[in-house]
C-alpha cells in the first residue's frame, strides 16, 4: 500500500478475509458450517450474495447461532439443523485470539462457543478468518476464556473454574446474566497465559457444571488474516 493511501479500517480487514475465504475455499453444492461474530457475518454475506447472482449454487449450510443462521436465510441461502446433516465440507469462522504457531484458538466473545465447536466438529476442514489484531503469541495475552455453564449452581462451577487457577465473571448484558442460544450462562475467566492449551482445556472440560469451554485446539485447519500487508494465511509451526 502507497504511503498516500489511508490505513484499512478493522471492518476493510475483515471484508477482505472474508472475501479471500469466499474465493478461495467455497464451491458450489458444497455443505458449508456459518461461524458467528462480525467477521463470519462478513463471509455468509459474501456467500449470499454470490448465491443471489448465481455464482453459487447448492450450497447447503448449517449455522452455529441464531443470528448468523437468521443473516444466512435473508439471502435465501438453505440452512439446515445439524442433526439432519451428516457431515460438512467446511466452516469459516472468526476468532478472539489465534496462538499463531499452533493455531490453537480462544473463542466465544460472541457467546456461540458451543455450537461453534459442534459446527466445528462436523467439518472436514475449518477456516478461520480474522484481521491482525487476533494474533497472540500464548493464549489468554489479551482475553478471557468464555466458559459456558448450566445455570444451575453457577457459582459452584465458578469456584471449580477458581480452583483451576481462574478468575470467572459472569457475563451481564442489560442488568440480566447473559444467555447463550441453549439458555446457558456464560463465565468469562481471566487465566494466566496458557502455557498448556490441551491440558488447560481438559481440565476445564472435565468440571462438574460446565458445558463448554472456549478453546478449541487442534481444530483450525487454515487460518486467512487481513494485515496491513494484505491478506495471507498463516503458516502453521513458523
Ligand atoms: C462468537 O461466539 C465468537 O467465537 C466469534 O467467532 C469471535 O468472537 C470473533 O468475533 P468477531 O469476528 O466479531 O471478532
Amino acid at each position: 500500500m502507497s504511503e498516500s493511501q489511508p490505513a484499512l479500517t478493522q471492518q476493510e480487514l475483515k471484508q477482505q478475509a472474508a472475501v479471500y475465504a469466499v474465493d478461495t475455499f467455497i464451491h458450489s453444492d458444497m455443505r458449508v458450517g456459518l461461524g458467528s461474530g462480525s467477521t463470519a457475518e462478513l463471509f455468509i454475506e459474501e456467500v449470499g450474495r454470490r448465491s443471489q447472482a448465481g455464482i453459487l449454487t447448492g450450497l447447503v449450510t448449517v449455522s452455529s447461532s441464531e443470528k448468523s443462521a437468521e443473516l444466512a436465510r435473508s439471502f435465501g441461502l438453505e440452512v439446515k439443523e445439524l442433526a439432519d446433516i451428516e457431515a460438512l465440507d467446511i466452516t469459516v469462522d472468526g476468532a478472539d485470539e489465534i496462538e499463531t504457531a499452533t493455531f490453537s484458538l480462544t473463542k466465544g466473545r460472541g457467546g456461540a462457543l458451543l455450537r461453534e465447536k459442534l459446527v466445528a466438529a462436523a467439518s472436514t476442514l475449518e477456516v478461520i478468518i480474522a484481521d491482525e489484531s487476533k494474533l497472540v503469541s500464548i493464549l489468554g495475552e489479551k482475553m478471557p476464556i468464555p466458559v459456558e455453564v448450566t445455570p444451575f449452581g453457577w457459582t459452584h462451577t465458578a469456584n471449580r473454574l477458581r480452583a483451576l487457577g481462574g478468575e470467572p465473571a459472569l457475563r451481564m448484558t442489560g442488568g440480566q446474566p447473559y444467555l447463550t442460544d441453549g439458555e446457558n450462562y456464560v463465565l468469562d475467566c481471566r487465566f494466566p497465559p496458557v502455557t498448556d492449551a490441551k491440558d488447560l482445556a481438559a481440565r476445564i472440560k472435565g468440571l462438574t457444571g460446565v458445558v463448554e469451554h472456549g478453546l478449541f485446539i487442534g481444530i483450525a485447519g487454515r487460518v486467512v488474516i487481513a494485515g496491513k500487508t494484505g491478506v495471507y494465511e498463516l503458516e502453521k509451526g513458523a
